[in-house]
């Protein structure tokens, strides 16, 4: 097969490239470089540094290319910047989005894995998280990957396209080689926020909110491993040659961790402090998100490879203490 990632030089989209390659298939990457990396595309795959907002430069490569599938990493996924805004989200999310599907369209290309994400649900109504939960998002982020979900449900009826959306619950962790992981900038995230508190770096490791209605006060969310929301997009694409229409599944382990929890794991993992600092609430925070992925388990056949918390931190120290930090 040859699949066209969008967005293959960022976090997820650059451990997706590496495992497609492992399965035999291949690639092209198109992607603005607007946060993503243009040393995390392997050598001798072609990257086509473009915007998904740019129909002309979208439609020369689908004419180029003979693709069976897409896969689309592109996107605006800050949940705080979101609130604050959230036009640049919906351009970039929806518009540009549709702009890709169209061309997608007229090149016949008629399969698509599309990174969704747990930002959908709001706040939860349940302990885990299934399909079925109401999603009802409380940041412009959520509100606008749920609405490329309505597009994709759409598009199944209107055009025949084939989707899976796959809802990521907090995407972690770094390749087993080291050679790529979490590299954000500035850095929003907790477990890289955590580690570079460990290596002094940054700006100072700060928990935001202690008052949440949780175990410990702090944010409980449900961190899945990088390599794993990989080889559920293959699966993904396998599953989309068996059945039509549009399919949502949640990605998660279905364990959660307080950002206490996590500090605590990470001092194991590191055998060193991670100083922090307690700061307010952060805008748009929800205060627990955990999966149940048992549907991506049963139709997809997932199985994670790396849902102990301390084998993601182990991965992503091991990337954080290469040479170039
Ligand atoms: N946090 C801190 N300090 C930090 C960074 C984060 O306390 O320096 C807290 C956040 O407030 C939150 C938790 O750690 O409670 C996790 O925050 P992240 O920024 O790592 O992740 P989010 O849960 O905000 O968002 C991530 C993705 C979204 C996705 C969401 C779904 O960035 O795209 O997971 O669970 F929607």
């Amino acid at each position: 097969m040859k699949i066209l990632i969008c967005g293959g030089a960022g976090y997820v989209g650059s451990h997706m490239v590496r495992y497609v390659l492992d399965n035999g298939h291949d690639v092209v990457v198109y992607d603005n470089l607007s946060t993503g990396h243009r040393g995390s595309v392997p050598q001798g795959v072609p990257l086509v540094h473009g915007d998904i907002g740019d129909a002309g430069k979208l439609a020369r490569v689908f004419a180029e290319h003979r693709f069976d599938a897409v896969m689309h990493f592109c996107a605006r996924s800050l949940v705080g910047e979101s609130v604050t805004d959230p036009y640049a989200y919906y351009e970039n999310n929806v518009g540009n989005t549709i702009s890709l599907l169209e061309a997608m369209r007229h090149a016949s290309v008629d399969r698509i894995v599309f990174s969704s994400t747990a930002a959908v649900f709001g706040h939860p109504v349940s302990d885990t998280i299934d399909e079925t939960h109401p999603t009802v998002p409380i940041n412009p982020y959520g509100q606008s990957k749920l609405m490329i979900e309505q597009v994709l449900a759409d598009a199944a009826k209107a055009y025949g396209l084939r989707s899976v959306a796959l809802r990521y619950f907090n995407a972690a962790g770094a390749s087993s080689c080291g050679s790529i992981g979490e590299a954000h900038d500035p850095e929003t995230h907790l477990i890289p926020n955590v580690l570079k508190a460990v290596l002094g770096q940054g700006k100072g490791l700060k928990v935001f909110g202690t008052d949440y209605d949780t175990r410990d006060g702090t944010c409980v969310r449900d961190y899945v491993h990088v390599s794993d929301l990989a080889s559920a997009h293959m699966l993904a694409i396998d599953y989309m040659a068996r059945n039509e229409g549009a399919f949502t599944f949640n990605l998660g382990n279905g364990e959660g961790f307080s950002v206490r929890e996590v500090i605590a794991a990470a001092e194991k993992v590191t055998g060193r402090p991670v100083p922090h600092e307690f700061a307010e609430r952060r805008a748009g925070d929800p205060a627990t998100l955990v999966a149940s992925s048992q549907q991506a388990r049963d139709e997809l056949g997932w199985q994670p490879a790396m849902a102990r918390m301390e084998d993601i931190l182990a991965s992503a120290w091991n990337w954080h203490l290469q040479p170039r930090f």
